[in-house]
């Protein structure tokens, strides 16, 4: 039996080409996620439970890229994380939080608490009748918790409300007089059509690379898997708007997924969806046969994961990516090259070998926005990172095994830096990126695929490194 050879980032280099690009920020980083979505920068954050909820979703889709909401959680959970960064920063929320005129200061400080929002329309019908608005000058310095919010709330007789012909102009003009910084969207019944915010408005103003659906609000996928109430779940998602559904399993070259994608495309033929794990050109021909509307590459190479060690299955990332790219090209739906990137050159060879986006997890990892807190060991701050396969992960989820010996884990838990914003991070890769695009004389993603590889030995590797100094 033959054996092939199969590489990753770390075996190769991208060979400099002859350039006539003048300054790096003449290259044009947008490419394709899938079928029909585009992003500004090629970089997806990782469905995983310590990297992508909506605070992270909102900061990629505003850096250009975007993020994938986790799956371990409940359905509700995972809806409401999306629903969070689609009212996040449109100009008009289109389903803003409400609150009934009888509830209590003490109801109200909880539903702050689970929605992270500060201020809610009054409504007693089920969402209809605009009857005043709350916001935190009306309550903060409120010390008895069972006065009503229809005590302390502005009623609608003194309200300043806009219909839906707003546009953002008006809007910025009508806070500007009356010095207000939420602006209920009613019809003539009074009936609540929306909410504009100030700081939505701002932000939107801030938002130059910012990927957005066609009512202004940001992208989000969310990820859902193949077994039990996975069609709940993307019911879920779906009336939440969702922009991608990530069908995400370990081994996503399987009869069940396929069903599970064919199923989905079946009962919404126009909800992109995103299809993986694979590592193989075969794998991805039968995933776009069946739908998809991209395919998302890598087994095994993750900065948490140990499939390869505990199943011995996976191909090196960098092979599975070039392996993957011919049926990619031949269909023309896009590739997401997901995990094992280090370093921002990692992302310039993705690129290369044929990859549309690149996911990033341990990256992310430790960063602002990932859930969970910052901690303190031995004087520094760290975040925790866990593969979703790890085994503290596994006993996390909804329905788990209790007995931990039956748990056989493909993932580890990992102590990670603490890192800061995500958009300095992203800054780094952006800023790597647009230079190795100029190494390679790419003006766009797609010229970079016209580069060669050479492979390299460990002395290469050594050399390509800072050597031979002590490095301050
Ligand atoms: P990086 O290298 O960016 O990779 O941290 C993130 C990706 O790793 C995958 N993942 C896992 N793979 N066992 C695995 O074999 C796991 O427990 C696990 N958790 C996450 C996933 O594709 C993610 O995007």
């Amino acid at each position: 039996m033959e054996i092939k050879t199969a590489l990753t980032y770390d075996d190769v280099l991208l060979v400099p080409k002859m350039s006539h690009i003048k300054s790096r920020s003449d290259v044009n980083t947008s490419t394709k996620l899938s079928r029909n979505i585009s992003l500004n920068i090629p970089i997806v954050s990782s469905n995983m439970d310590t990297v992508t909820e909506s605070k992270m979703a909102i900061a990629m889709a505003r850096l250009g890229g975007i993020g994938i909401i986790h799956r371990f959680c409940s359905i509700e959970y995972q809806a409401k994380e999306v629903l969070r960064v689609k009212r996040h920063q449109s100009m008009i929320i289109r389903r803003p939080y409400v609150i009934n005129p009888e509830n209590t200061i003490k109801e109200l400080r909880t539903k702050i608490k689970e929605c992270g929002y500060s201020g809610f329309l009054v409504t007693d019908n089920e969402n209809v009748e605009l009857l005043g608005i709350i916001t935190k000058r009306d309550y903060t310095f409120i010390s008895d918790e069972n006065i009503k919010v229809k005590d302390l709330m502005t009623s609608r007789e003194k309200l300043i409300t806009a219909t839906n012909e707003i546009t953002i102009d008006g809007a910025k003009e009508i806070f500007a007089k009356h010095k207000i910084e939420k602006l209920p969207i009613v019809d003539e019944n009074f009936h609540i059509k929306g909410l504009v915010t100030k700081k939505d408005l701002v932000e939107n103003f801030d938002d130059k690379l910012a990927v957005k659906d066609k009512n202004g609000r940001l992208l989000v996928g969310a990820a859902v898997g193949v077994n039990g109430d996975y069609m709940d779940r993307v019911d879920a998602l779906v009336e939440a708007e969702v922009d991608i559904i990530d069908l995400d399993i370990a081994h996503g070259h399987s009869a069940l997924e396929i069903e599970a994608l064919k199923i989905i495309k079946a009962k919404y033929p126009n909800l992109e969806i995103m299809a993986g794990n694979i590592a193989t050109a075969i794998a991805a021909k039968d995933l776009i046969e069946a739908g998809a509307d991209c395919v998302k590459v890598g087994i095994g190479a993750g900065s948490i994961c140990t499939t390869r060690i505990t199943t011995g299955f996976g191909v090196p990332q960098l092979s599975a990516v070039m392996d993957v790219y011919p049926i990619c090209k031949a269909y023309n739906i896009p590739m997401i090259a997901d995990s094992g990137i280090k370093q921002p050159g990692d992302l310039v060879k993705a690129l290369a070998a044929g990859a549309d986006t690149v996911m990033l997890g341990g990256q992310l990892s430790g960063t602002e926005e990932t859930p969970g807190p910052v901690i303190n060991y031995n004087g520094r701050q760290y975040k925790i990172s866990r593969g979703m396969a790890s085994l503290t992960a596994a006993l996390s989820r909804p329905g788990a095994k209790e007995d931990i010996s039956k748990i056989t884990p493909e993932g580890v838990e990992a102590r990670v830096p603490y890192r800061g914003a995500v958009k300095d991070v992203i800054g780094k890769y952006i800023g790597g990126l647009r230079s190795g695009m100029s190494y390679g004389n790419a003006m766009t993603i797609k010229d970079l695929r016209d580069c060669e590889f050479v492979r390299i030995t460990n002395s290469g590797m050594r050399e390509s490194n800072s050597h031979d100094n002590e490095v301050l």
